[in-house]
């Protein structure tokens, strides 16, 4: 079996395959926006609390099952704990599916604005003067200074059928197409060159938005807390978005765990690539608050804060600066966001090789067809179509189709597969297992520190505190209720 699945080539192409995965739209299009609407520097301080703390030792424990295993999600949990389990990797298989549904429209977003900006004419502003008289006639108690150019563009932009159907079947069609020549080869040599290219140039950004106007002030947003705004929607946000942004609770990790040396070292990977996921989206906050000040926008203002913030600065470049920075950071956005959808199509792919004997190239043809269909009514439910628009109310707010899908399965199932995954190495599979299976590769994991704190966070912390998160954010979104 092993000789059959394939593997990384070395420790390094998993931290960069692994990392890969990690990176992506959570880090630079989900993270400031959650940051901004969530209180800013508190919520970066319960993020980065919820990723080391709490998450790392669960994605040790995905890699590690899935390397012990050498199967699928599904197969993993089934080989090492029997029978019913199995239904715990189903559970983060269907989650794989129908986040890739809605991550491939916005990675359709960032594709469309790498276009319009390196090749159309949006640093040009095309047709503002029809866009504002447009606005000010729709709101006859706004003046043309609350009009923003790039919020009027985003918003109808979203809206717009054919270019969001076209740029997420291409992005569909390049994933589909890696995956089907086996996950090992492409990703890790692309991954080492163009994720230091993507710091190189937000850290360049960075240092250019340092010196604007009133960006002092989005620094203080960002890194001076206000403990006030701590309440349980932030610490709810902030651990599903650590699970998300890490790529945790539904499989991917035990999936390319699977592909893992036996002779590496997986408590050193985990930590690099923690470390690697969280060092990019501080590094995007860096770069957005102060433009977000810098414009006089909002920092709540949502999912289209990158979309909005961003294009203003290239546009003031000038047209040779703007086009070759903006084009190239919405190039480097869609690489990111490719390593990503990758390691998310694998995962139901390799439950059908291992599981089906299904050929490789089927399995990707079916559940990118599939994946690409379920993900119509998320990309039509940003105005395109009223009723998918304003889809359900529930907690007191209605939602469209892709905040329920967000809602469903980012938010609660990548927690409840984490609670599942320590529950079950926990008290199941067992921790002597894990730490036998992480000592091939860390002779000196047992006895060790990092023994002590995997087995505790495993047993006790991580599982105690996830609960207790999820069921206060299933109160919070649908009964509108509290626990505290
Ligand atoms: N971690 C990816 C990102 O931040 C998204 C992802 C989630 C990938 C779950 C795989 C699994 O963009």
């Amino acid at each position: 079996m092993a000789e059959l699945r394939g593997s990384f080539s070395s420790r390094i192409g998993f931290i960069a395959a692994a990392a890969g995965s990690a990176v992506g739209l959570g880090n630079i299009w989900k993270f400031p926006y959650e940051t901004g609407t969530h209180g800013g520097a508190a919520f970066l301080l319960v993020y980065i609390f919820c990723a080391f703390v709490i998450c790392m030792p669960i994605m040790v424990a995905e890699i590690t099952m899935g390397r012990h295993a050498q199967l699928n999600p599904h197969g993993t949990f089934k080989k090492l704990g029997g029978g019913k389990w199995g239904i715990v990797g189903i559970i983060g298989i269907i989650a794989g599916v129908m986040i890739l549904s809605f991550y491939n429209v916005v990675a359709g977003w960032a594709f469309g604005y790498f276009l319009q900006i390196g090749f159309g004419d949006l640093l040009n502003q095309p047709d503002a003067a029809d866009r504002l008289a447009h606005f000010l006639a729709q709101h006859p108690d706004k003046t043309a200074a609350n009009f923003s150019f790039y919020g009027d563009y985003f918003g109808t932009y979203i809206a717009n059928v054919t270019d969001n159907l076209i740029f997420s079947l291409a992005f569909m069609i390049g994933t589909a197409a890696i995956v089907a020549g086996g996950v090992q080869k492409g990703i890790e040599r692309w991954t080492k060159i163009l994720m230091p290219a993507l710091v190189v140039v937000i850290v360049g950004l960075i240092i250019y938005a340092l010196t604007l106007p009133n960006a002092m002030e989005g620094i203080r947003f960002y890194l001076v807390p206000d403990f006030t705004k701590i309440d349980s929607v932030t610490v709810y946000k902030a651990l599903s978005q650590a699970f998300f942004s890490l790529s945790l609770g539904m499989g991917a990790l035990i999936t390319y765990g699977s592909y893992f040396g036996k002779k590496d070292n997986i408590v050193s990977s985990a930590a690099i690539v923690t470390g690697a996921d969280l060092t990019i989206a501080f590094l995007a906050g860096l770069l957005i608050f102060p433009l977000v000040f810098f414009q006089g926008m909002a920092p709540s203002e949502g999912p289209g804060l990158v979309f909005v913030a961003l294009p203003a600065i290239f546009a003031d470049m000038g047209p040779f600066m703007g086009r070759l920075i903006g084009g190239g950071f919405f190039l480097l956005l869609c690489f990111a966001a490719l390593t990503s959808t990758i390691s998310l199509l694998e995962v139901p792919v390799s439950y059908v090789t291992d599981e089906f004997k299904m050929k490789r190239k089927t399995g990707v043809i079916l559940f990118a067809t599939l994946i690409f269909v379920v993900g119509l009514p998320s990309m039509l439910s940003q105005g395109a179509v009223p009723w998918l628009t304003e889809f359900v109310t529930y907690g007191g707010q209605t939602r469209d189709f892709m905040t329920v899908v967000i809602d469903l399965f980012s938010d609660i199932a990548l927690p409840l597969g984490g609670l599942l995954i320590s529950l079950f190495v926990a008290y199941r599979w067992r921790i002597f297992r894990l730490s036998d299976e992480i000592e091939q590769g860390h002779p000196r994991f047992k006895g060790s520190f990092g023994e002590k704190f995997i087995t505790i966070m495993l047993s006790v912390v991580s599982p105690l505190v996830v609960a207790v998160v999820l069921l206060e954010t299933i109160l919070q979104k649908f009964f509108g209720a509290t626990l505290f």
